[in-house]
C-alpha cells in the first residue's frame, strides 16, 4: 500500500514523460561512431574562489513547435506542474539571469527538452551561445528526454505531428560548443567527457542516457576509473554530474530514478574521493548524503520556485545554495504588461498546486466516512506536505497535524503512512549542502 501511494507521487512526476509519450514511443538511439579529439583542458584559471551555477530538467520546448492550443494546454495541464505555458520566458530569464550572474561556469544537466525535438534542442543551443558570447562556459549531458525520442512532436491546435528528434551523434554536434569540444577527457563509448574548471577542480559529466538507457555502458567503466585515477595523482578535486540519481532518494521509489549501474560508479566516486554529485530527474530538491559521496538533486527549473544552484568552490571547500529564478522582476525588467509574466510567482505555484490538488481531492474523495469540509482539509494538507517535500524545504508538521489524523484513519495507512516516511526529510533543508575540504 506504502508503495503504492509512492508510486502515486513520484510517477506524477517522473513518469509524466510516459504520460506525455505520444503513441509509438520507441526510446533511445545507441552513440555511435568514434569521439573526436578533445581540445585538452580548458583555461587553468587560478583557483580563489569559482562560481558555478547548475540547473536541470528544463524540458525547453521551441515556441515554433507549440501554439500553446488545446491539444498541448491539456497535454500540460494535467501532468507534472511544470510551468510549460512560459517555458520560452523562464528560459529567457534564466539565460539572462546567468549573463547578469556572470558565473565561471554553467552545468546543466539533461532534460534539457520538452520532448527531445530537434528544434527545440538548437533554439536551446542560441540561448546557451548567448552565455558563451558573454565568457561564460557551459556544459552539457543528456536526460532521458533528450534523444531518440519518438514522441517529438509540434502540437496545433487538437493535433500533434511528428517531428525529428536527435540521435547520440547529432545531438552531441549540437551542443560541441558547451562541452564535447572542450574536454579533457572524452568517453570513448558514452558522451561522458571530463572538463578542467580551474587549477585543482574537475568536472566529470557523467552521460547515462546516450551509450545505455538509463545507465553507463559497463564499457566506459575502465574510461571512468581512469580519469578519477589521475585526477587523484593530479590532486584535483572533482564535481560529477549525472542526470538520474547516484543514490537512492527514496527507498520506495528508485527504480528508473537511480542509474541502474549506479553502485559501479557511486563505488569508484568513493574509492577516488569525488567531493559531490549533481542530479536532478526527479524534479524535486532533495540531497542524499547517507552515503560516500553527497547526491544532491536540483528540482527542475521549469517547475515553481524554479530552482537553480550556486555553487561556491573556495580552496577551503564547498557551498551549495539553491536560488529562485524570479520571472517577473526579470518581465518587469523588460517593460512588459502581461498580467501572468508580472504576477508569475504567484501564477507558476498556484500551477504547480493545482497538480497536485486534484490527485489529493481525487484520493480524498474515495475515503470513506468523512465530512465533506474533513475531505478538504486532508486534501489542503496533502498538497502542502507534497509541495514542501518536492521544493526541499522543511515543513513544521504541527500545521498538518489533524489532517494526518484523519488520513490515519484510512484504512491502511493511507497518506499518513506515507507523510510518516517521509517525516526525515520533511525535517530537512534540502537547499543547502556545505563540504569543507580543509585545503589551504
Ligand atoms: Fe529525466
Amino acid at each position: 500500500m506504502k508503495s503504492r501511494i509512492f508510486a502515486w507521487l513520484l510517477a506524477l512526476i517522473l513518469l509524466s514523460a510516459c504520460a506525455l509519450a505520444l503513441p509509438g514511443e520507441s526510446g533511445r538511439v545507441p552513440l555511435g561512431g568514434e569521439p573526436e579529439k578533445g581540445k585538452g583542458p580548458a583555461a587553468g584559471k587560478e583557483m580563489k574562489e569559482y562560481r558555478i551555477i547548475t540547473a536541470t530538467d528544463l524540458h525547453y520546448i521551441s515556441p515554433v513547435l507549440t501554439d500553446q492550443g488545446e491539444y498541448f494546454t491539456n497535454l500540460v495541464t494535467y501532468a507534472d506542474g511544470k510551468a510549460m505555458p512560459c517555458i520560452e520566458e523562464i528560459a529567457e530569464a534564466f539565460t539572462d539571469r546567468v549573463i547578469s550572474e556572470a558565473p565561471d561556469l554553467v552545468i546543466l544537466s539533461g532534460d534539457l527538452t520538452f520532448n527531445g525535438a530537434v528544434k527545440s534542442h538548437t533554439d536551446m543551443a542560441a540561448k546557451l551561445s548567448r552565455i558563451e558570447k558573454a565568457g561564460i562556459p557551459v556544459l552539457v549531458i543528456p536526460g532521458n528526454h533528450d534523444i531518440g525520442r519518438s514522441s517529438a512532436a509540434m502540437f496545433r491546435g487538437k493535433n500533434f505531428t511528428r517531428v525529428p528528434s536527435p540521435d547520440a551523434v547529432l545531438f552531441r554536434r549540437i551542443y560541441r560548443d558547451f562541452g564535447p569540444d572542450e574536454a579533457a577527457s572524452r568517453d570513448p563509448v558514452s558522451g561522458s567527457y571530463t572538463w578542467r574548471a580551474g587549477e585543482d577542480l574537475l568536472i566529470l559529466m557523467l552521460d547515462t542516457n546516450s551509450g545505455a538507457e538509463n545507465a553507463l555502458p559497463e564499457a566506459s567503466f575502465a574510461w571512468l576509473e581512469q580519469v578519477l585515477s589521475e585526477a587523484r595523482e593530479r590532486k584535483e578535486r572533482v564535481i560529477a554530474v549525472s542526470h538520474q540519481n547516484l543514490y537512492i532518494h527514496n527507498k520506495a521509489y528508485f527504480r528508473g530514478v537511480v542509474i541502474d549501474n549506479a553502485p559501479g560508479a557511486a563505488a569508484l566516486y568513493e574509492k577516488y574521493g569525488v567531493l559531490l554529485n549533481l542530479s536532478g530527474h526527479m524534479h524535486m530538491q532533495h540531497l542524499e548524503e547517507d552515503y560516500g559521496v553527497p547526491d544532491m538533486a536540483t528540482s527542475s527549473l521549469a517547475v515553481y520556485p524554479h530552482h537553480y544552484g550556486l555553487i561556491t568552490v573556495s580552496k577551503e571547500g564547498l557551498v551549495y545554495e539553491t536560488r529562485d529564478l524570479s520571472v517577473s522582476a526579470w518581465a518587469r525588467e523588460r517593460g512588459s504588461e502581461d498580467p501572468r509574466l508580472l504576477d508569475f510567482e504567484n501564477w507558476s505555484r498556484t500551477f504547480f498546486e493545482k497538480t497536485m490538488e486534484r490527485q489529493a481531492a481525487a484520493r480524498a474523495a474515495g475515503a470513506e466516512g468523512f465530512t465533506k469540509a474533513e475531505k478538504k482539509r486532508m486534501a489542503e494538507a496533502m498538497v502542502r506536505v507534497t509541495s514542501a517535500y518536492f521544493r526541499g524545504e522543511p515543513l513544521d508538521m504541527d500545521t498538518v497535524r489533524e489532517a494526518m489524523d484523519l488520513w490515519n484513519r484510512v484504512p491502511g495507512g493511507g497518506y499518513g503512512a506515507y507523510v510518516e516516511s517521509i517525516r526525515r526529510d520533511l525535517e530537512k533543508d534540502h537547499r543547502h549542502l556545505e563540504i569543507r575540504t580543509g585545503r589551504d
